[in-house]
This record gives C-alpha cells, structure tokens and sequence, in this order.
C-alpha cells in the first residue's frame, strides 16, 4: 500500500519506520520539501497528517484526498491554568473539524494515543499496545485497522468519527502519565480480556 505521511518529525518518521518495514511504500514530507503535503496526498492510497493541530488548517486547503482514508494523529493540545489540557472538546474533537475541511476524505482518528517512540517500535509488551480508531467509513476503518496491526498495535473499533472526543482526551490521560506522573514514554495501554475466572 502507498502510505503518504504528511510531517516527518518524531510520529511521522516513527510511522515511516514501522510501516515500511511491513513491506509498505512510504512517502514523507514536510512543509517546505519536496514532495508537498499535495504531491504526497495525490500519490497515496492512504494519507496521514502528522503535524501541530494548528497546521491542519492550511493543510486542509492544501490537500485533496477524495474517497482516502486520511489518519490524523493530531492531539488539541493547549496550556490552560492547570497546564497541558484540550482546545476543544465535549460537543466537538479535532477530527470532526477536520473531516468538515476535508469532505471528500474519509477521516480516521487513531495514533494520537500513544508516544512516537511506541508507535516505532512495538515489541517487548506482554501483550499487543491497544490502539482505538474512530471514523464514520467502514471501508476505511478497515484499512486503518489492518495498518494498525502491521505496527504491531491491536486495533479497537471506538465507533464513528464523534468518539474522536472520546480519544482526543485519552490521549492527554497518556501523556499525564508519561510527563506529570513520570512514568516516562516507553509505556502503552493494552485491552486485556479475562481468560480465567
Ligand atoms: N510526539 C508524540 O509522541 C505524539 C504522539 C501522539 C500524537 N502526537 C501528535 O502528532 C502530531 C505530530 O507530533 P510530532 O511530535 O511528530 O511533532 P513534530 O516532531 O514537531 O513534527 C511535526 C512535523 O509537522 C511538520 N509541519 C508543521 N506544519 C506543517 C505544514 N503546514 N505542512 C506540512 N508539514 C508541517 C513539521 O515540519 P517542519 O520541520 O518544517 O516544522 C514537522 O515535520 C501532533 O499533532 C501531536 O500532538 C504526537
């Protein structure tokens, strides 16, 4: 699959890293090289914007990305009063904002849970990082889930694109405990089903 990531800093080249490893074509690009945010979402079969929340605005305007699946991994992040929180939330998440700026696509909450370093490298767990993924296309969904597992993650279906306001919170819960709580980065929430009982 031609996987077209859009920023190439820590969760961009993590992915790159793991994906490419898969057997998959990777391309990686920036803001200002060669291949364009345009170029790259043109050539992808799947597009995933690795970026600041801030840039997906301009990006958004940038890009066609009909009938793709586009992952956005970005997190809301602000500084409030009490430090690190979410810009938005409760009657709308990121990806909602970004699905309206992109019709056409088919967007898909996922790897915004988990640290870059996890998203690189997923082994040495006792048992497979849970990943959640939210999006209204099922087709789509799909693809993602089973891009999902060649990271190495286990894929949970959170259900429509609206329970992206359920994993753009999640998020900051992991980054509260990797920074505030200093449980550091190497660390990852898993789904784990009662065997025994
Ligand atoms: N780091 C993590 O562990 C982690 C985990 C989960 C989710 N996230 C989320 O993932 C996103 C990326 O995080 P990151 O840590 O990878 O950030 P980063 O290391 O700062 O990389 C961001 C990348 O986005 C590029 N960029 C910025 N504006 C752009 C634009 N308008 N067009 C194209 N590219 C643009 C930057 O390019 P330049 O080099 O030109 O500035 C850079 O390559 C953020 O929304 C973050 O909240 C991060």
């Amino acid at each position: 699959m031609r996987i077209g990531i859009i920023g190439k800093g820590r969760v961009g080249s993590a992915l790159a890293v793991g994906w490419r490893a898969a057997g998959h074509e990777v391309q990686l690009g920036g803001r200002e090289t060669s291949p364009n945010a345009s170029e790259i979402a043109n050539w992808a079969d799947v597009v995933v914007l690795a970026v600041p929340f801030a840039a997906l605005e301009s990006i958004a305007q940038t890009i066609i990305a009909a009938d793709k699946p586009v992952i956005d991994c970005t997190n809301p992040i602000a500084m409030g009063p009490d430090g690190m929180g979410l810009a938005i939330g409760h009657t709308t998440s990121g990806a909602e904002q970004l699905q309206a700026k992109l019709p056409g696509a088919h967007v898909v909450k996922t790897l915004n849970q988990v640290g870059a370093e996890v998203m690189a490298d997923t082994t040495g767990f006792a048992h497979a990082p849970v990943q959640f993924l939210a999006g209204d296309n099922e087709a789509a969904k799909k693809v993602v889930a089973s891009l999902l597992v060649d990271l190495g993650f286990e894929p949970l279906d959170a259900g429509g694109l609206s329970k992206a306001r359920l994993l753009e919170p999640f998020a900051l819960t992991w980054i509260n405990q990797a920074i505030a709580q200093k449980h550091g980065r190497d660390w990852a929430f898993g789904a784990m089903p009662r065997t025994v009982k």
